[in-house]
Parts: C-alpha cells; structure tokens; sequence
C-alpha cells in the first residue's frame, strides 16, 4: 500500500496547519473539540509533520514534537476517513520513526484516550497503535480533564 501513497516530510516551520485542521475536521468523533483541534493545528504548523499524499491530495498527518534529547511524542495523528484500514498510517508512522531514529531519538510516546473510557473510535485508535509496537506505560486521569482519562503509551524506535 506504500507504493500507493505519496509521502512528504513537512519541515518545522514550513506550514502543515492548514492541512491539519482540514483532515480533524473531518474526523469530529475523535476531535470534536475547537480549542483542542485549534492547537494541533499549531503544533502541525511549527513542527516536523508527515503528510501523505494520494495523487497530490492530502490524506494524513502525523506530527511530532521533541520532549527530550532521545525522547519524542505523536502529537497529533490523523487520516482522512475514506482511507482508515489502508496501511496510511502505519506507513507515515514508519516515515517518521526513520527520521527521528536519524535525529537520534530512542523513545516515541503518544497520548490517546485510555480504556476506562467506552469510547468505540478510541478502541481502534488504541489497536492501531498496539499493532504498531506501543506499549501501554501510565495512565492520567486527569491529566486532559476527568472525562477524557490520557494513556500514555511508549515504543522504542532505537536501541
Ligand atoms: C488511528 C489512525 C491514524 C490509523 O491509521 P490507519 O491508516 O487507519 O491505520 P493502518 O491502516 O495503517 O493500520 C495499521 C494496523 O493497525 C491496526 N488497526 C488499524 N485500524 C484498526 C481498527 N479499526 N481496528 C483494529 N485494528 C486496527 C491493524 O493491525 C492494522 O493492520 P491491518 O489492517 O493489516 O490489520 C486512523 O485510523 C485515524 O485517523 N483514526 C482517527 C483519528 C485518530 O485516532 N488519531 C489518533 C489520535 S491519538
């Protein structure tokens, strides 16, 4: 399905947010909050995003941020609907894990909605991550708001 997908890396600064708030539009279920989608928007705009590409059309997004020296988080991930289950986002997650294992980053953490929470989208986001190599590590009740329990989970890249 790689072969399918035109993959680009954003650089810092050179301007994903658009692309991001576009495709979080279309996805309310998972992000269904404007201040929230309003922030992942900034964070595609100002660091390295992912974007991948069908015939010159955006299809996903994966951003990350630098938290430590060998540390980085998935800040926000995402693909447009009418592509789930196609191999989009394993692919942009095998692109950016390449370039962060080059800037010499051992750890990946993403932050998604823990499993004390019925939500069915998350079930699968959680699945997604699982089948990709994250391990669950904490889980913060209250770390977004008590309604939304946080699951940190946590994936070597480097070792
Ligand atoms: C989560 C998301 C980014 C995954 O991208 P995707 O392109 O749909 O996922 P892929 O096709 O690359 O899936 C890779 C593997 O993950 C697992 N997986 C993906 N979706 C799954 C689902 N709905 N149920 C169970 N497993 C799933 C499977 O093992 C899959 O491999 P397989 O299809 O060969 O069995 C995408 O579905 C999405 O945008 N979801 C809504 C927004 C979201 O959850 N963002 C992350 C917020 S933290």
């Amino acid at each position: 399905m790689d072969d399918a997908l035109k993959l680009e890396l954003r650089l810092p600064h050179s301007g994903a947010g658009a692309i991001c708030a576009s495709l979080l539009d279309e996805l309310p279920e998972w992000f269904g909050s404007p201040e929230a989608n309003a922030a992942y928007a900034l964070a595609s705009e100002a660091n390295p995003t992912v974007v991948a590409s069908v015939g010159g059309v955006a299809v996903g997004i994966l951003t990350t941020i630098k938290r430590a020296e060998t540390a980085a988080e998935i800040y926000v991930m995402a693909v447009h609907r009418t592509r789930h289950r196609t191999g989009a986002g394993a692919a942009m997650l095998r692109f950016a894990e390449g370039l962060l294992v080059e800037d010499g980053i051992k750890f990946l953490q993403v932050k998604t909605l823990a499993d004390t929470h019925p939500d069915v989208g998350y079930k699968k986001t959680r699945a997604f991550y699982r089948s990709c190599g994250f391990e669950r590590l904490e889980v913060f009740p209250t770390l977004w708001d008590p309604d939304n329990p946080a699951l940190q989970m946590i994936k070597m890249i480097q070792g």
